[in-house]
C-alpha cells in the first residue's frame, strides 16, 4: 500500500549493490554444482547394467575398483572445499564493501520500532534542527544515511530491500545502519522480523530525492504545526484538542503526547497507519473511528467519537502538511 519499489535485486545504492553481487555468485556456483550433481547422477542411471524379464542384471560389470572411487570422491571434495573457500572469502569481502562508507556528512536518523509502527528523530548538529517524524523517511541522493536503531518494546527488524539488508531493532540495545541511495524513488521497506499481529502491516516509506527537495522537506518538517483553515478543519483541531487524542500525539504547540507518532506534518505522509491505506479522509475517518478493525493489534484503541467528529479530526489532520 505504500508503493514504492520493493526488489532485493533492484539495488539503489552501493549496500544493496554488493548484497545482490553476492546473491547472483551464490545461485551461480549453487545452479553449477546442482547440475553437475545431476548429469553425474543421469550418467550413472544411464551406465547401470540392465536386465531384463528373464535375466538379473549383470552386477560384474560395476567397476568396483577403489582407486577410481577413491579419485572421484578427492575431486569431490577438493571441488566441494574450493567453492565454499570462494564463497566465504566473497562474503568476507561483501561485508567489507558493506562496511565502507564515508560518513562525514551523513544525515542521522533515529528510528524506533514500535508495535507496529516506525518513529523517526532526525538529528541535527544543533536541536534546533531536530524533529520528529513517523512511517515515512525522506533522504537526499547521493548522501550517506546513519540509522541509529531502537526498539521500545519488542525485536522488530528494519529492512528496505532495494537499500540494504535487514538489521534487528532490539528493546534494550542500540545499533547502527549506514546506507546511501543513489537513485531517486520511493522504496519500500517492511519490518522483517515477526513483532506482533499487524507484524505485516508495519510497513514503512523511504523516499530519496534531490537535495534542495530533501531541505525542504526539512523546513517543512520542522515548522510548527500550520494553523488549520476556518471551517471543518478547525473544527476538528478543537475536537482533537479537547478528546484523548492529544495524550498520545504530539501536534507541535497543540500537544505532547509520545505514545503514538507524531502528528505534526501527517498531510504530508503518504500513507495511514504506517503503510495500510492511503491518507485520504475516509481512510483517516475509518482509523480515528476504529484503528484495530483496519489493523489488527494497533495499540490505538477506538475512541467512541462520532463518525462527524472523527471526520472533522480527519480533514484537521490531513490539513497539517
Ligand atoms: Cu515490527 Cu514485525
Amino acid at each position: 500500500m505504500t508503493g514504492g519499489l520493493h526488489d532485493l535485486l533492484a539495488p539503489a545504492g552501493p549496500q544493496a549493490a554488493a548484497l545482490s553481487h553476492l546473491w547472483w555468485l551464490t545461485l551461480a556456483v549453487c545452479v553449477l554444482v546442482f547440475v553437475a550433481v545431476l548429469a553425474a547422477l543421469a550418467y550413472a542411471v544411464w551406465r547401470a547394467p540392465r536386465g531384463t524379464k528373464g535375466t538379473a542384471p549383470d552386477l560384474a560389470l560395476i567397476d568396483r575398483s577403489e582407486p577410481r572411487l577413491r579419485r572421484w570422491v578427492t575431486v569431490g571434495v577438493a571441488v566441494s572445499t574450493v567453492l565454499l573457500l570462494g564463497l566465504l572469502v566473497a562474503s568476507f569481502f561483501t561485508d567489507r564493501e558493506l562496511a565502507w562508507l564515508p560518513l562525514a556528512d551523513a544525515v542521522r536518523i533515529e528510528l524506533t520500532a514500535h508495535q507496529f509502527w516506525w518513529d523517526a528523530r532526525y538529528d541535527g548538529a544543533e536541536p534546533s534542527r531536530t524533529f520528529t517524524t513517523a512511517n515515512e523517511l525522506h533522504v537526499p541522493v547521493g548522501r550517506p544515511v546513519v540509522l541509529t536503531l531502537r526498539a521500545a518494546d519488542v525485536i522488530h527488524s528494519f529492512w528496505v530491500p532495494s537499500l540494504h539488508g535487514k538489521k534487528d531493532l532490539i528493546p534494550g540495545r542500540e545499533s547502527t545502519l549506514a546506507f546511501r541511495a543513489d537513485r531517486a524513488g520511493v522504496y519500500r521497506g517492511q519490518c522483517a522480523e515477526f513483532c506482533g499481529t499487524s507484524h505485516a502491516n508495519m510497513l514503512l516509506r523511504l523516499v530519496v530525492e534531490p537535495t534542495d527537495e530533501f531541505e525542504r522537506w526539512v523546513a517543512s518538517e520542522r515548522a510548527p504545526a500550520l494553523q488549520p483553515p476556518a471551517g471543518l478543519a478547525a473544527d476538528g483541531a478543537a475536537v482533537f484538542a479537547a478528546s484523548a487524542c492529544v495524550g498520545c500525539h504530539t501536534v507541535r504547540g497543540v500537544s505532547s503526547g509520545v505514545v503514538g507518532p507524531d502528528l505534526t506534518h501527517f498531510g504530508g505522509r503518504a500513507t495511514v497507519g504506517a503503510g495500510v491505506l492511503p491518507n485520504t479522509v475516509d481512510n483517516v475517518t475509518a482509523w480515528i473511528l476504529d484503528p484495530p478493525r483496519i489493523k489488527p493489534g494497533a495499540k490505538m484503541p477506538p475512541l467512541g467519537l462520532t463518525e462527524a467528529q472523527a471526520r472533522s479530526i480527519a480533514v484537521y489532520l490531513l490539513s497539517l502538511k
